[in-house]
């Protein structure tokens, strides 16, 4: 079949959710996140049974597929649904708390042992009475009351201690939830912002809140073993996909040793700093993780401060603003209109803009030298306000990728149900929809 016929297909498969219920990608109420995609509560994460059904639809136009990539990876819901389908799994991320996630994802997955480990781990937390901090960085005394960091402290000992680096990842991965919980770190945003003092003395005991997310991370790994084997895609405790996870800069240069079939991703929708802060989310929880224990960690300079990873990101660099633009204005059509439409009002406000399009620009050619001829790409993609303006970020990815000779297949708008946000303002009603783009290379 031409490839032209397939995306027609594509496409019509596509629309015939909507034919009963206009609000199907809506997925209201189907949106609980189960097994592996619960272990970790990380910003702006995609809805697992979406991309699951997305994929199963490209799956069925095109059999050949086996192996997918994700260059924004972020906690790993693409990995998981690719696991559940047997696909191999390129996933990318700047963030190593991304990476410390789709590790423990990845597996293996032995039950039985960890269940054993978890037991002795919080015994030797019980047993350890010391009261020495035994992590320390600048800073630490503001984010963390005496308490938390003498319990913290018994904590990473305890995890130290264990032998396995497969268990201690999974026990990295809920102290990670933990110091988010005890942490004197709002938690009502991803930014680093001090708690009032009332809310700080209501902060609950580190060891309890490790407890309790541990067990509940036994029984999401205990489901997802049970989901792979039920969907014949276990051997053994893995899984059969080959999976590479890789802590590195999706706008720069990447080797990979095969072409990918398909593309399933969310890339951030502007800038960390002004948009969603993964870096300052994820700040404090690395701090208490071992390091040494992530695979393939790229240089350690992204602890440097509160800032690094952020400034690292997508759009981290404002530097040769002007020369960005000029490379990119002859690629998209709406991003010129956006960004003329903000000078009139906000001329500061344009360099963080571009330079978002401009590395993302970059991160889109180099997943394109990783996919195969024909390889469909699902962008799930938020449009955002800069000076209340809404950057139409799924038309300028659109016209990016087309500039690169990419054909438009589908798009699709949801809207997001479960946003906290007030609906009554203007920047609510555009940050409650989402669109995924379906493009062909
Ligand atoms: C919208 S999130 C992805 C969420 C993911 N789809 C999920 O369901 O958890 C975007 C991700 O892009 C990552 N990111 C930002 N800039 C990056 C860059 N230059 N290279 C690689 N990853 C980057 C962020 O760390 C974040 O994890």
């Amino acid at each position: 079949m031409n490839a032209h016929k397939k995306d027609l297909d594509l496409q019509s498969r596509i629309s015939a959710y909507t034919l009963e219920d206009e609000e199907y990608w809506s997925f209201r109420g189907r949106s609980v996140r189960h097994h592996c995609h619960d272990l970790i509560q990380y910003p702006a994460m995609m809805i697992p049974e979406m991309q699951g059904e997305l994929i199963d639809a490209v799956l069925e136009e095109d059999q050949s597929i086996r192996r997918v990539l994700d260059p924004f990876v972020g906690s790993g819901t693409t990995l998981g649904e690719a696991m559940c389908r047997g696909l191999d799994f390129l996933g990318i991320d700047i963030n190593p708390l991304a990476v410390l996630a789709c590790e423990v994802k990845s597996g293996p997955l032995y039950i039985e042992k960890l269940k054993d480990k978890s037991e002795k781990i919080l015994d030797t937390i019980k047993n350890d009475l010391s009261d020495e901090v035994s992590v320390e960085f600048s800073g630490i005394d503001k984010w963390f009351t005496f308490t938390a960091k003498v319990e913290l402290s018994v904590i990473h000992r305890a995890i130290k201690k264990e032998p396995s680096k497969w268990a201690r990842k999974v026990f990295w991965l809920s102290m990670s939830s933990t110091v988010r919980a005890v942490c004197n770190s709002r938690s009502s945003t991803y930014k680093l912002h001090i708690k009032s003092d009332d809310q700080i003395e209501t902060i609950p005991s580190a060891i309890e809140v490790f407890e309790k997310r541990l067990r509940k991370n036994i029984e999401r790994i205990e489901a997802q073993k049970k989901i792979l084997k039920e969907r014949n895609v276990l051997k053994m405790a893995s899984s059969i996909s080959n999976i590479v996870i890789k802590n590195t800069d999706a706008s720069g240069k990447i080797r990979t040793p095969y072409k990918y079939d398909l593309l399933v991703s969310s890339p951030p929708y502007g800038d960390n700093q002004t948009t969603v802060t993964y870096g300052q989310f994820s700040y404090l929880p690395l701090m208490w993780i071992d390091l040494n224990d992530i695979d393939n960690l790229r240089k350690n300079d992204f602890l440097a401060h509160q800032n690094a990873i952020d400034s690292m990101s997508l759009g981290g660099s404002i530097k040769d603003a002007k020369e960005k633009y000029s490379e990119l204005r002859y690629k998209s059509e709406s991003l010129c209109s956006c960004i003329s439409e903000i000078e009139e009002v906000n001329p500061h406000n344009i360099k963080k803009l571009t330079s978002f399009v401009y590395d993302l620009d970059k991160a889109l050619v180099n997943s394109l030298s990783m996919l195969r001829d024909d390889a469909y790409m699902i962008w799930t993609l938020g449009n955002r306000r800069v000076s209340n303006i809404e950057v139409p970020l799924d038309r300028i990815m659109r016209e990016l990728l087309e500039f690169e000779g990419c054909h438009f297949v589908h798009k699709v708008e949801r809207k997001i149900p479960t946003k906290r946000m007030a609906v009554r303002n203007k920047i609510a009603s555009t940050m409650g929809k989402e669109s995924i783009l379906i493009m062909r290379k």
